[in-house]
């Protein structure tokens, strides 16, 4: 059995919901028709470490009917949907994910989903926040004579990592060399694994190429706006049940996942705050009809706090101990640094309290002082983890990209080099054209003395000026 689920007896419920999904992911599946019978990615091994939901399931369908061997993993240790995990383990994929794992469960999985039969490694990944990419460059360098894993970790997952580094390391020392030889590239789905790969091309660190997924307009624009605006008040109203009308709340960061989430709760009737250090994202919120003011002007007022920057401390342990009683704390970007996790659980004299457990994490923390708060999915993704994350016609933008990416990689590997790169324009606009219908949607063809008068080409190739989003 080359599986680990939480309950196989899930999958035909799993696989009902692929099936509704399947026809709200039209650009996907179109996709995967357009090139289902040539199989470009005849027995390409390809690994994925990205969110197991119902949505993940059809993608990865999708690359199985291109032809690849794939094997998956999870992305969060709270993101999975069982019934979708066990729906493609029935299908007799590969898979290791279940919602709820331990932190050393979660990277074993992770070892579990790049390892193929005959300790061979994927030939391409698809990332989603660069764990898998992280993983395999560190065991890679450790096998060069790093001395990374013996330093102090900065967290305690840093040293899981770590630890697991070391121990693979025991067993056999060429582990790494042996996966990562037939690695020809990564294809990187979200803003922060995005930033991890642009500073390891800068420091000339990067074993693949890498395509940048999340700046395709069709991806970043539409996941990280408007799939926000959908899944951010659906986790935290399956986490809380509360009442977002007429609250205070206070969004930190106003990027693209801020836009969505700002907007998500003004829908709500909610009273809507914005921090930001960027003058143009700040500017913008203002221009929204947003309060732009810091986290500290904040605290006397607010009832939610939503974190979307990606950054790190952004609701530091001196906040939560001055916000107002029952305030609920949140955050939608990727890791679980943005809140000061770490902090609060070491805070003398807190006390814990768990409200719901893995299906919907939601805990009460209790300061010496008597007041409470509340944090959701443990300081992770509020959208996965209290709830299933973007919807599928969303998800299949975002994945018409991923799949277009794979292709490209497997299509252009001897001549990329170790750089990041992007998908150019024209695919941008054929993933936009295939939701266009199922939408309604009629395009307005351009004329070529349109397009001489207002200076674009009528089909590319396109330059970055051409872009106006
Ligand atoms: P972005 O770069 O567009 O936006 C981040 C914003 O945060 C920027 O405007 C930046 O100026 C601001 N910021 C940075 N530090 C700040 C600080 N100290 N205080 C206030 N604002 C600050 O990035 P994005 O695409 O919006 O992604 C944000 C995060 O969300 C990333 O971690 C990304 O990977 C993640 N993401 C999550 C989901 C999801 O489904 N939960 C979807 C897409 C992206
Ligand atoms: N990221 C955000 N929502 C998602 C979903 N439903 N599936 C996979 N990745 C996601």
């Amino acid at each position: 059995m080359d599986y680990k689920v939480a309950d196989i007896s899930l999958a035909d419920f799993g696989r009902k919901e692929i099936d509704i999904a399947e026809k709200e992911m039209p650009g996907l599946m179109s996709v995967r028709a357009k090139y289902s019978k040539e199989k470009p990615l005849k027995n390409v091994r390809i690994m994925g470490s990205l969110h197991m939901t119902i949505q993940t399931a059809v993608l990865i369908e999708t690359l199985v009917s291109l032809g690849a061997d794939v094997r998956w993993c999870s992305c969060n240790i709270f993101s999975t949907q069982n019934h979708a995990a066990a729906a493609i383990a029935k299908a007799g994929i590969p898979v290791f994910a279940w919602k709820g794992e331990t932190l050393e469960e979660y990277w074993w999985c992770t070892k579990q989903a790049i390892t193929f039969p005959g300790n061979k490694g994927p030939e391409l990944i698809v990332d989603d926040g660069g764990d898998a990419t992280l993983f395999l460059h560190k065991g890679y360098e450790l096998e060069n004579g790093s001395n990374w894993v013996n330093g102090k970790a900065d967290s305690v997952e840093e040293q899981i990592i770590k630890n697991l580094l070391i121990a693979t390391n025991k067993e056999d020392k060429n582990y790494f060399h042996n996966i990562v030889k037939d690695w020809k590239g990564v294809s990187e789905e979200t803003t922060t694994g995005v930033h991890r790969l642009y500073k390891m091309m800068e420091e000339e660190a990067l074993l693949i190429p890498a395509i940048n997924v999340n700046d395709s307009v069709t991806k970043s624009k539409f996941d990280n706006v408007y799939g926000c605006r959908h899944s951010l008040t659906d986790g935290v109203k399956r986490a809380m049940d509360v009442l977002l009308s007429g609250k205070t709340t206070m969004v930190c960061g106003y990027g693209d996942v801020g836009k969505g989430s700002a907007e998500a709760l003004r829908n709500e009737r909610a009273q809507v705050m914005v921090s930001e250090i960027d003058p143009i994202c700040a500017l913008q919120a203002c221009m929204a009809g947003f309060k732009v003011c810091t986290v500290e002007d904040a605290l006397p007022f607010a009832d939610l706090y939503v974190t979307t920057t990606g950054n790190k401390d952004i609701i530091t342990i001196g906040h939560m101990a001055k916000m107002k009683d029952q305030a609920i704390v949140c955050n939608i970007g990727h890791f679980d640094n943005e809140i000061q996790m770490a902090e609060l659980e070491n805070y003398p004299g807190i006390i814990k309290d768990e409200i719901k457990g893995n299906e919907c994490p939601v805990h009460k923390y209790t300061f010496p002082d008597g007041h409470s708060i509340f944090i959701l999915a443990e300081g992770r993704l509020v959208n996965l983890g209290c709830a299933t994350g973007h919807p599928s016609f969303v998800m299949s933008n975002s994945f018409s990209n991923q799949t277009l990416a794979q292709l490209d990689l497997w299509k252009n590997k001897d001549k990329y080099e170790k750089k990041v790169y992007r998908l150019s324009k024209k695919l941008d606009e054929e993933v936009a054209e295939l939701h266009l219908a199922k939408l309604g949607a009629k395009l307005t063809k351009l004329r070529k003395d349109q397009a001489d008068y207002i200076g674009v080409p009528v089909e590319g190739p396109y330059k970055p000026e051409h872009y106006r989003y």
